[in-house]
This record gives structure tokens, C-alpha cells and sequence, in this order.
């Protein structure tokens, strides 16, 4: 009985706390209610974004209301790969430079939208397949992302890897079809070349728990238990008349995970329940310390890709509709804070001096003479602190059934992973091998694999054993 007693003296005291605790976060809410989007979300940790294009940025309404409203901004097109590299090697970052010039003129943070994806490749990769494509995706990665090193706030490294569909499983794509471990290569290589950046997987139909959903739960929680960096899932919330019971329950299972999530490309079918769900949205990643921002796809309705769904913030005219009260409320009601850590970068990117990592990729070695069975060749992507070797095998004058590389790693450099190869150790002398789809290489044919290392130094010429 006493216990019972005291348990309900402090479930009382406990309440009387938390009534007056929230009354004061109330009241100091309503004295500091802010105006626009991006400062609302500012005041629980948050950012509030929209999406946009270069050649938007002088068009009006459109750049009158991202200016004011918005602290956060995205590329809707200009950073992906058929934009970023229109040819092999050739980089177009105009665009992205001016997007990120605009963002840190006024304090805004970018997220980067996306280093692979099956979808909008150029053409020229989408010609590719097997290794050449593996190595063509990880030389994207560093090249992009080492262009904008330490001026993302978060990336989009892999859009829309997975099925639709009960099935749970990997979309098929050219990408796929390289090997189940690309998502990881991905994150690996974008965590080298831009190691401040939170690296996210973003896909669609992933707003509730269903069975996409679940699948990529389960491959985050893999990545954390293996150590694969990814920081945050991106929920693209491209919504239609109601919203999945479950949505906040699972932005919850992910951030218990240990990652952050976004809301990264929100849009609802203008229609009674608009508004509603608008803030419904809001309030279900305001309630989750771990979702960290929101960014809705497009200014004005007629900016949007979904043509005639009216879908998002503002009319044609920059006119706030329902549906931006119901946010800019919702947002001004106050949220849990986010965690310290999971804050965003300063606003300001580093300065415009700070080198980016040398991208390009002179030969490290000249190849051996010809006349053994086969040769290698290694070239390097280098920054301070790590590499991405590609290693060309290349058969001599008669075709092999397999080869096996040595190299020496560099002292006090480290192999974190590999592809198209099995590998022994990861520091010193580290004998490579090949795979079963790649040991056959025809007579002065070649085939390539590769690794990422930690650490710094160049590669001697390696040794070539075929059989
Ligand atoms: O720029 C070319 C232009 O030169 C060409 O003449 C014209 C002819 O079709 O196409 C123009 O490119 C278009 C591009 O948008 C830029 O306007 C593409 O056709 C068009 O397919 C592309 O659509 C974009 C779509 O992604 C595909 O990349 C949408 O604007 C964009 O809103 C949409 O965004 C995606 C996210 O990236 C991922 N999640 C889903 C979301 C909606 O589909």
C-alpha cells in the first residue's frame, strides 16, 4: 500500500513536472512563434527545405518565397549523374556550383540529390555493365562528392535500390546486376571522399511500414552491425489523400536503428485532406527527436513534376495555401529537440579555399614488361587520408583462366574494402584474386578490380601470377 502510495505521490509530482513543463515550452513557443518555415524548424534543431533548380533562382515568385521561407535547399535535377557527368570523365558541376553558392550566400544547408541511381544515368553508363561500371560509379562518387567535400550537408549516396512490391527485394538494374554489395561500395566510396557529410539511402512508397520498407530497415541495421557507414534514411514521402497509420512508427524503428531520417521529397495531392496531412507529416518527424528535417519537392505548384496535383507549399502566384498554416503551426507547436549530434553542419561551408581532394587519377605505376602470363597496373584516386586504388589486369600473350595480384599497401595504410576480388589482409603485402566471373581474361584483354584504403602513400608496381 505504501508503495502503491508513493508510486502515485510521484506519478503525480512526475505529472505536475511535466504539465508545467510543457506549459512553459507552450508559452515560450507562442512568444517566439516564427514566421517562416525555416526559422520554425530552426528552433527544434531542424531544417526546412525545398527543392530547386539553377534556373529557377532568379525566376519570380519562385526565388522571393525560397529565399524567405526556406533554410535548406536541394538540386531537384542538377546533381545527378546525367547532369553531374554527361561523358566519361567529363564533370559538369556549374549548375550544383551555383546552387551551393546560392544556399551559403543566405545560410541555407544543401543536401546533395544523388550519387547513383538506376534512373537518369547518362547514357554512356547506361551502356555499361559489370566491372566497368563498378568502377565507373566509384570514380562518380569520389569525383562529386570530392568536388562539393565538406559543402553537403547530407547525401542521397543511393535513390530507389529496391523493388516495389511485397517481394522486399533489390530492384534489378544494371547496378544490381554488379553485385549485391554496390549499395555498400557506394556508401564506402562517398564516406572516403566526403567524410562530413551524412551519407542517407532514400527511396519512395516507404512511408508506413510495409514490406519495402522493412527491407531497407534490414539492410541498415546489417550496414550498422558491419560497420558500412550510413547515417540516414531518407523517406521521400511523395503522399496522395491519406497517410499510412504507421508512418511515424516507422521514421521511430529507423532512427532506433541509430540513424537519422528526412523527409527529403515531400508532396500531397492538393485535396480536402491536403492540408491535414501536411501537418500530420510534420508533427509525426517533429516527434521524433532523430527526424532531423523536412524538404518538400518543388516552391510552387506549378514548379512540381506531379503536373496538375497542385502539391505543395505555395500557389503559382507564391500565395501561402492551407497547407503551408498547417506546417508553419505544426512546426511552431515545437518538437522533440534533435540530439546534439544529429544538429546540422554549420550553415557556412568551409572556405572556398579548402583544397578538394585530388580527383583525378594519374597511373601510379608503369606496367610491368610483357611476357609473363599477365601484368597489372594500378591507378589512384587520392585524398588526405585515404584512396581508392583500380587495379587493370591484363592477360600477356595467351589468355588465363585466373590471376592472383600482390601489392603492397602502403605503410600505415589500411584496405576497408574491396570489389571484383577476393582478397588476404589489408595491410603490407596483400595478395588479391580473382572472382569467379572475372579469372578469364583473354590474350592482351584486361579486366579491373578495386579497394579503398585508409591512409596515404603510393603503390609500387604489383605482381601478376596467372593460372
Ligand atoms: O533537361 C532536359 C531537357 O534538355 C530535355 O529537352 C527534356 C526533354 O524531355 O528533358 C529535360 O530533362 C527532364 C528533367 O526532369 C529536367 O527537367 C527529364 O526529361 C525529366 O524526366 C526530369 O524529371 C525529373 C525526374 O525526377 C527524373 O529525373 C523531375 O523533374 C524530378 O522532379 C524527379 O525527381 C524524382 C527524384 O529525383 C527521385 N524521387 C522521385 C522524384 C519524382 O519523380
Amino acid at each position: 500500500m505504501k508503495t502503491v502510495r508513493s508510486v502515485r505521490t510521484m506519478v503525480a509530482f512526475a505529472a505536475t513536472i511535466v504539465l508545467s513543463t510543457a506549459m512553459a515550452v507552450a508559452v515560450a513557443n507562442s512568444a517566439s512563434a516564427a514566421s517562416t518555415l525555416g526559422a520554425a524548424a530552426a528552433e527544434s534543431g531542424r531544417y526546412f527545405g525545398a527543392a530547386t533548380n539553377s534556373f529557377m533562382l532568379n525566376r519570380q515568385p519562385h526565388a522571393t518565397v525560397l529565399n524567405r521561407e526556406f533554410n535548406s535547399i536541394v538540386a531537384e535535377n542538377e546533381m545527378k549523374w546525367y547532369h553531374t557527368e554527361p561523358n566519361q570523365n567529363q564533370f559538369n558541376f556549374t549548375a550544383g556550383d551555383q546552387l551551393i553558392a546560392h544556399a551559403r550566400a543566405r545560410g541555407m544547408t544543401v543536401r546533395g540529390h544523388t550519387l547513383v541511381w538506376h534512373s537518369q544515368q547518362p547514357q554512356w553508363a547506361r551502356n555499361m555493365s559489370g566491372t566497368a561500371l563498378r568502377n565507373a560509379m566509384i570514380n562518380h562518387i569520389n569525383r562529386v562528392a570530392g568536388h562539393w567535400r565538406g559543402q553537403i550537408h547530407s547525401w542521397d549516396v543511393v535513390n530507389e535500390a529496391f523493388a516495389d512490391g511485397g517481394s522486399g527485394a533489390r530492384r534489378d538494374s544494371n547496378l544490381q546486376r554488379t553485385g549485391n554489395d554496390w549499395i555498400e561500395v557506394a556508401f564506402r566510396t562517398a564516406r572516403a571522399a566526403d567524410p562530413n557529410a551524412k551519407l542517407c539511402y532514400n527511396d519512395y512508397n516507404t512511408d508506413g511500414i510495409n514490406a519495402k520498407s522493412t527491407a531497407i530497415y534490414n539492410m541498415v541495421r546489417d550496414f550498422k552491425s558491419r560497420g558500412v557507414p550510413i547515417d540516414c534514411v531518407g523517406l521521400q514521402s511523395h503522399l496522395g489523400t491519406s497517410l499510412d497509420p504507421t508512418y511515424q512508427q516507422n521514421i521511430q524503428r529507423f532512427a532506433d536503428l541509430g540513424v537519422d531520417v528526412q523527409i527529403t521529397e515531400l508532396d500531397i495531392l492538393q485535396g480536402s485532406n491536403q492540408a491535414n496531412m501536411y501537418g500530420q507529416v510534420t508533427r509525426a518527424c517533429l516527434a521524433v527527436a532523430r527526424c532531423t528535417g523536412i524538404t518538400v519537392w518543388g516552391v510552387l505548384d506549378p514548379d512540381s513534376w506531379r503536373t496538375g496535383a497542385n502539391p505543395l507549399l505555395f500557389d503559382g502566384n507564391g500565395n501561402k495555401k492551407p497547407a503551408y498554416d498547417a506546417v508553419l503551426n505544426a512546426l511552431n507547436a515545437g518538437g522533440n529537440p534533435t540530439p546534439p549530434t544529429s544538429a546540422p553542419p554549420a550553415t557556412t561551408a568551409p572556405p572556398a579555399t579548402t583544397a578538394p581532394p585530388a580527383t583525378t587519377a594519374p597511373p601510379a605505376t608503369t606496367p610491368p614488361p610483357p611476357g609473363g602470363g599477365c601484368s597489372a597496373t594500378v591507378s589512384m584516386n587520392s585524398w588526405n587520408g585515404g584512396f581508392v586504388a583500380t587495379v587493370r589486369v591484363t592477360a600477356g600473350p595467351a589468355s588465363i583462366n585466373g590471376w592472383r595480384v600482390r601489392l603492397t599497401v602502403p605503410s600505415g595504410a589500411s584496405v576497408t574494402n574491396a570489389w571484383n576480388a577476393d582478397r588476404s589482409g589489408n595491410t603490407g603485402a596483400v595478395d588479391f584474386t580473382n572472382v569467379s566471373y572475372n579469372g578469364q581474361v583473354g590474350a592482351g584483354q584486361s579486366t579491373e578490380f578495386g579497394f579503398q584504403a585508409s591512409g596515404n602513400g603510393s603503390i609500387p608496381t604489383p605482381g601478376c601470377t596467372a593460372s
